[in-house]
């Protein structure tokens, strides 16, 4: 089967409300442009924006037209409602008109404090809460230094994805790979090294939820930009991209997505 090919911008904490929406527009305007010359169809390619959620209201104008485009939270309180200060839940994440949530984003697990187990519980409240979940896994320089980085990323998804059947993971489940040493710093994964380790997620969640874990989408996240997308995700396994820094601007943005349409019926 073919997967879908996804390009998802992470704003982070970028971009208020007014220059949020700007944004959004110039993508929704300009996407048709993007894929100009490529045989991408809706079904092909999804291409979302994770504003933060102070933004998201700002933004679903200029998304909610476009059937290609989704709105995506940056993470997912574990609970619809409570006694739980500073959190947002599913509920008001679809609410505000996300179909999305990234999970366990790295910066979310080394600056806030998110273990496994809380990524575990926010990824099931995501699925519960009718969201798809872009579940974040990747390794720190040290641990592909000594040689461990397909073990450490394994026991992420085995701690994340605990006691989760097929049917709860089928069709909403995406897994981005992204190693920590190429958040943000330029230095991208090889495309070699970023398809073995899709090889390795494929193969665990096929292992685990069979074909449904066969037809999940892996994306490669870590300092993508046009010039090194197009040998990416032609590198095998590799089914578009959580892009930070290039997402900021429409163009750089759109520019990575003209190449990942370029990549669809090749
Ligand atoms: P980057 O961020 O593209 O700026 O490296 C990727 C991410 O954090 O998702």
């Amino acid at each position: 089967m073919t997967r879908t090919l996804w390009v998802l911008g992470n704003w982070k904490q970028n971009h208020l409300p007014e220059a949020a929406a700007a944004c959004a527009r110039q993508i929704a305007d300009d996407l048709p442009d993007a894929l100009r010359g490529t045989s991408a169809t809706v079904g092909d390619i999804r291409v979302g924006i994770a504003p933060p959620y102070l933004s998201l209201a700002a933004t679903r104008p200029f998304v909610r037209p476009h059937a290609m485009l989704w709105l995506l939270a940056q993470d997912c309180g574990a609970q619809d409602a409570g006694a739980f200060t500073g959190e947002v839940g599913p509920n008001m994440i679809a609410a505000a008109g996300a179909e999305a949530a990234i999970i366990g984003h790295s910066e979310r697990r080394a600056l806030f404090g998110d273990t496994d187990r809380l990524v575990q519980a926010k990824l099931r409240a995501a699925l519960a809460g009718g969201l798809t979940a872009v579940l974040c896994v990747g390794e720190a320089l040290e641990v592909r230094q000594a040689g461990a980085h397909e073990a450490h990323v394994v026991a992420q998804l085995d701690a994340a994805l605990a006691g989760l059947g097929p049917e709860a993971a089928n069709a909403r489940l995406v897994v981005a790979y992204e190693p920590v040493w190429a958040i943000g710093t330029g230095h991208t994964a090889t495309p070699e090294q970023a398809a073995a380790m899709h090889r390795r997620i494929r193969a665990w969640l096929t292992e685990r939820f069979g074909s449904a874990g066969t037809d999940r989408s892996i994306l490669y996240g870590g300092s993508v930009k046009a010039d090194n997308a197009q040998a990416l995700v032609a590198a095998g396994d590799i089914d578009g991209f959580l892009v930070g820094g290039a997402s900021l601007e429409p163009a750089s943005f759109l520019a990575i997505v003209a190449r990942a349409a370029a990549h669809v019926g090749t």
